[in-house]
């Protein structure tokens, strides 16, 4: 019975659960997919969202290139290159993807030191050109949008110029110009009279000069054609800014501010009354005229000489507000150690000083020695030390040092272009660099730099000698290179032109100018401009530099910096999701752009570079 009774109730209960049941599963998978749906909505509409980007001034992150003007192109067949000659050949900046070109010093000079001695701060030197040449210069390179930077040589003039002639001369008004003192008699010969101290020129020798017109020494930290400024001197301060005015009402976009660490030295007043001797290094492999012989504890990197440089950027800046226009900038050379050459940035207290201090590293503690190892540490090692919001910078090479591919290998050309253009910042580009120029050979007899001539001798002014840093460019293969019509130039043409220059590269299939101009292609990418970087060595061989932005590709050079192959294991790459795309190799590389890369192990072969584009991160 209860069984019967039941029976039916149960019937009609489970019937009722049933329906719930129904009802309650169809009310949550509805739910459910609504659920589903609105976080797909939120997922897809939000997403990863890209970044807030900081705008970046023209400057940050731009291509700069060093002409020297001697040797980029000789327009009237003098053998010396001049501003025709630049004129004539500045669509190969937009060409190459170079945003802005400073210029080794174009200014009136006797030439000792190659234009880095001025007699007229005012003036075109007249090898160069006119005054009318530079403002059609000027002219035409902004309208190419190419910003145009000069060489402000603010330690020295030439001692050949009014200033110093004045001076010499006893003129007032130019009295205290340069940094003048009485000698001593010597105790052993009354007939000579010794220098105020110990100070040796850059060039060798005593870094004090006896003029017999004012009966006194002068201070050359150069050579003894290049007199240094007095900048205790507070007329010699305002003429400073007077040039730099001269040159920003012309039209110049800023300057690159030469050997700044000289710019002042030890005041007799702090050491009762005397210049005092620097220490001896210890160094006994060198003389009392040899430059090492000495620790320039008096006379470089003294602090009191970044207040000038700050009050230069409190002028630029203050030049900017008065008359609008883009950001005119100071650029900084200065070989010191770190801590003295971040301070070009700025200091503690908030002072700015120039826009950066270039990064000499590339040049002063790498070579063709170096490991990947090295390469990381010294990267590192600017970024490390660097003051927080500041712009790096990079250097290959400049007019003062062995070419980059004759310093490493000429396998790491690519290479090292593609570091210089994938790091952060800025990417320094010296004349021939592009199209891997190597130092070409200067005989003794052809030499003429003033460091060789003085400091070596025939058989030791290689050590010196920064002519083949400076021969010409090559252009093609006809006559010098097609640097000038006439075949005897100021330099001679390195001999490895048929091989090396720029009309061979643009026609040849794989050239580094090509691998050169795709690289500055690429730093147009926001990956580039506004990403993180991660770098780290594979290997003592090799290391991966990574550049990552949410949203945007992950770019990613490779680079093994070995002279013999070297197997690496991508999946060690942080944000690098594979396939990935080779964007551009080295030119001996087996690989090409285009080619996909889909095994986490890569073998690259001696100087191999890679770029590859990847996945968003
Ligand atoms: C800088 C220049 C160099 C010059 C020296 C003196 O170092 O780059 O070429 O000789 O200053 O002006
Ligand atoms: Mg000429
Ligand atoms: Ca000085």
């Amino acid at each position: 019975m209860q069984g019967s009774v039941l029976g039916p109730q149960l019937l009609i209960n489970m019937g009722t659960v049933l329906k719930v049941l129904v009802i309650t599963v169809g009310v949550i998978a509805v739910l459910g997919w609504i659920a589903v749906g609105i976080t797909w909505g939120v997922l897809s509409s939000q997403g990863p969202e890209p970044p807030e980007l900081k705008p970046l001034d023209w400057w940050e992150h731009c291509v700069l290139y060093q002409i020297y003007p001697r040797s980029f192109k000789d327009s009237d067949g003098d053998g010396i290159g001049d501003l025709q000659g630049i004129i004539s050949e500045l669509e190969h900046f937009p060409d190459a993807g170079i945003d802005a070109i400073w210029m080794s010093p174009i200014f009136e000079s006797p030439m000792i030191d190659f234009g880095y001695d001025i007699s007229n701060f005012y003036n075109i030197h007249h090898e160069y050109g006119t005054m009318e040449d530079f403002r059609e210069l000027l002219q035409k390179a902004h309208s190419l949008g190419i910003k145009v930077l000069l060489d402000f040589v603010p330690n020295h003039a030439s001692t050949y110029s009014d200033y110093f002639i004045e001076s010499e001369g006893g003129n007032p008004e130019f009295a205290d110009y340069f940094v003048w003192a009485d000698g001593y008699p010597d105790p052993e010969n009354e007939s000579n009279i010794l220098p105020p101290s110990n100070w040796i020129s850059h060039f060798g020798g005593s870094a004090w000069e006896w003029s017999s017109t004012r009966q006194q020494f002068y201070l050359h930290q150069f050579a003894v054609e290049q007199a240094d400024f007095n900048f205790r001197h507070q007329p010699v301060k305002d003429e400073m800014i007077n040039i730099m005015r001269f040159w920003l009402d012309e039209g110049a976009d800023g300057f690159r501010v030469d050997a700044l660490p000289y710019m002042i030295e030890a005041d007799p007043a702090d050491h009762d009354g005397r210049y005092p001797d620097n220490p001896l290094s210890g160094l006994i492999q060198f003389e009392p005229h040899q430059l090492e012989y000495t620790i320039p504890l008096y006379t470089k990197d003294l602090i009191e000489l970044y207040d000038v440089v700050y009050e230069w950027r409190e002028f630029t800046d203050q030049y900017q507000a008065e008359h609008g226009g883009d950001t005119r900038v100071l650029f900084a050379e200065g070989y010191a150690n770190i801590s003295m050459t971040m301070l070009y940035y700025g200091n503690e207290d908030g002072k700015a000083g120039t826009h950066f201090p270039f990064n000499f590293d590339f040049i002063t503690d790498l070579s063709s020695e170096s490991r990947a190892r090295d390469f990381v540490y010294v990267i590192l090692k600017w970024l490390s030390y660097m003051p927080f919001g500041a712009v790096p910078n990079w250097v290959l090479g400049n007019h003062d040092n062995n070419r980059m591919p004759t310093r490493f290998n000429e396998s790491m050309v690519d290479g090292l272009n593609a570091l210089n253009m994938l790091l952060p910042g800025v990417a320094v580009t010296y004349q021939g660099e592009e199209i891997g120029m190597r130092d070409g050979y200067v005989s003794w007899e052809d030499t003429v730099d003033v460091e060789a001539c003085n400091r070596g001798d025939e058989d030791t002014y290689h050590l010196y000698n920064r002519d083949p840093a400076r021969t010409p460019f090559h252009w093609d293969n006809t006559t010098s290179a097609g640097f000038s019509i006439s075949d005897d130039t100021w330099l001679p043409i390195a001999d490895d032109y048929m091989e090396i220059n720029l009309a061979k590269q643009k026609e040849d299939a794989r050239s580094h100018y090509k691998v050169y101009q795709k690289l500055t292609a690429l730093r147009k990418h926001t990956t580039l401009s506004h990403g993180e970087y991660d770098i780290r060595a594979f290997s003592d061989s090799s290391f991966y530099l990574v550049r990552s932005l949410r949203t945007y590709d992950t770019l990613v050079l490779l680079f093994n910096v070995a002279q013999t192959a070297d197997t690496v294991d991508l999946s060690r790459v942080p944000h690098l999701t594979l396939p990935a795309t080779v964007y551009v190799a080295s030119i001996h590389s087996s690989r090409d752009a285009g080619d996909i890369i889909d095994r986490e192990e890569l073998t690259l072969q001696r100087g191999e570079a890679l770029v590859l584009q990847a996945a968003p991160i």
